[in-house]
């Protein structure tokens, strides 16, 4: 039964703290993906490094995302839970990739022409040939499926083309992937400024997985809503943009449909609602927070799951990584 279930694999980059738009736009989800695929996630600590990073941080998030993660419910024992730079496989097959990939579809890419006008003074060739180290990561384990965000659809994109290109000199070496679009997942918008994603650039409109419970409170009483009195807690995203945002957090985190919702605080108005769904968020994100300061504080656990991961990963990743050496002519060590 094992063997035919199809792979799924994601990489994360340990680049900032983890928020509600990640846990209920994707990390909510991916517990019960195990039970349909073999998947695989990595912290992209290779990735991360395109831009300047304090290396005592990066470390710090590495292992603060990976007890995360499974704090949320990614169980070690059924998913494959690993660090990028700890399966070398990964920056060799990305070096033959490279040899792969044309300049021209590189320059093509919006996030490589995105990150060199926000980061001027450091366009490195490591942001530019970025993509080729994301197909290593992906065509390594053969997966059917890759979950990403709508912004790395490109990149999943220019990987399929790349080992196409592949096969279409060497034969059937890589498994070509699709992208996975999530049918579930909500859309979380800044408490402050609904009209954009929830996002860690924008602090005070993002609340922060592990973030104290006065905090988290003290942002949804700031939450932006609009002056209706009559029919306040009323689901309109056109006019209400604010209030639905807040609405989709509460029916995210309860399980109730928004017209329940509507139900529940007819005649009340922001006073009662905001505080309300502040206090659903807060009781949704307590056990996460104390799991995973629990795993924090358990540092042999820690190291046992990545290492355990990084040994099945380097076994699969290790055979993709023969094969196409043998294939481009190395000779064998
Ligand atoms: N580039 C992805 C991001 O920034 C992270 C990533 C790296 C990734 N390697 C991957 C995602 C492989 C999916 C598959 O979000």
């Amino acid at each position: 039964m094992e063997n035919e279930k199809k792979t799924l694999l994601s990489g994360i980059q340990p680049s900032g703290e983890l928020h509600l738009g990640n846990y209920l736009g994707a990390i909510k989800n991916w517990a019960q993906l195990s039970d349909q695929f073999d998947c695989y996630w990595f912290m992209a600590d290779l990735h991360t490094i395109t831009v300047r990073q304090v290396p005592a941080d990066l470390r710090r998030r590495t292992l603060t995302q990976i007890a995360t993660y499974i704090a949320c419910g990614l169980d070690p024992e059924r998913n494959t839970i690993f660090v990028q730079s700890h399966v070398p496989a990964h920056a060799q097959l990305a070096w033959v990739l490279q040899c792969y990939t044309m300049f021209g579809e590189l320059s093509r890419m919006t996030q490589f022409k995105d990150k060199s006008a926000k980061h001027a003074d450091n366009i490195n060739a490591g942001l530019f040939t970025y993509p080729s180290l994301m197909a290593a990561d992906i065509l390594l384990y053969q997966p059917d499926f890759v979950p990403v965000g709508a912004d790395q659809k490109q990149h999943v994109e220019i990987c399929r083309d790349i080992a196409n290109r592949f096969n279409g000199v060497y034969g059937e070496v890589f498994k070509v992937p699709e992208p996975y679009i999530p049918k579930t997942g909500a859309r979380v918008m800044s408490l402050n400024q609904p009209d954009t994603k929830m996002s860690k650039s924008l602090p005070e409109g993002c609340v922060f997985l592990l973030e104290k419970p006065e905090d988290i409170l003290r942002k949804f009483k700031r939450a932006v809503t609009d002056s209706d009195r009559d029919n306040p807690v009323r689901y309109d995203p056109e006019n209400k943009p604010g209030v639905a945002n807040l609405m989709q957090i509460y029916a995210a985190v309860t399980g109730k449909s928004l017209p329940d919702i509507e139900r529940e605080f007819a005649g009340q108005g922001y006073g009662a609602f905001k505080p309300a769904v502040g206090e659903a968020v807060v009781e949704t994100l307590r056990p996460i927070r104390e799991e995973t300061e629990r795993l924090l504080a358990d540092k042999a656990y820690l190291e046992s799951v990545y290492r355990a991961g990084a040994e099945r990963a380097s076994r699969v990743a290790g055979r993709t990584l023969s094969k196409v050496y043998k294939k481009v002519g190395f000779l064998a060590p």
